[in-house]
């Protein structure tokens, strides 16, 4: 079965069977980790909405959440990177964080966030991604627990986006190939 969005067709890739199988195992994995010490999950938003909303319900044992809006541009500077977040009020010095990212691509996004965040003196820090697609990282971050690995072709569902369609799909789908 195929979906169109916007001028694109999508096949199915990871159903929402299997999406509801792998994030009961990663909450947990999160809870063995982090079972009785109140981690606070950052969720980088959009796309880590519906992953974020799972996963904490999938770990068994009292935790905070925090939410936060990354954007990374190529800009004028040296760096040729800028990156800022909004909405992180809360003071991490401390405390055990649990970052939600709905996918690590080339890993730029993150790697600057985790240098801002090591700043602050976090007592622990366990990067949590949905997706990953290790032929695509560029930026070396470590992804402690993974949802899935994937190739490198563009996905939606589960709060991924084409443009802003598709968020609300509960499995993966993937950008159907020309020969299909
Ligand atoms: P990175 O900084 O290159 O790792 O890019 C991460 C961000 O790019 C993700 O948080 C997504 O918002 C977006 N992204 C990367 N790959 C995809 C994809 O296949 N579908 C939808 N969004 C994607």
């Amino acid at each position: 079965m195929k979906i169109r969005l916007h001028d694109l067709n999508f096949v199915p890739l990871i159903s929402e069977e299997e999406v509801r199988r792998r994030i009961s195992e990663l909450g947990n994995e999160l809870f063995v980790r982090l079972g009785d010490k109140n981690p606070l999950f950052i969720v980088v938003l959009n796309g880590a909405f519906m992953f974020a909303a799972d996963l904490v319900r999938a770990y068994n044992a009292p935790c905070e959440m925090a939410f936060v809006r990354l954007s990374s541009y190529s800009g004028t500077t040296s760096s040729g990177t800028v990156t800022t977040s909004a909405g992180l009020n809360t003071d991490i010095a401390g405390r055990h964080i649990v970052i939600v990212e709905d996918i690590v691509d080339t890993g730029r996004t993150l790697h600057v966030f985790l240098d801002t965040l090591a700043g602050c003196q976090p007592a622990s820090v366990t990067l949590t991604a949905f997706l990953r697609k290790p032929e695509a990282q560029i930026f070396p971050i470590q992804v402690d627990l993974t949802g899935f690995d994937i190739e490198n072709k563009f996905v939606v569902g589960y709060g991924l986006d084409y443009d802003q369609l598709g968020r609300n799909l509960p499995g993966v789908w993937v950008l159907e190939s020309q020969s299909e």
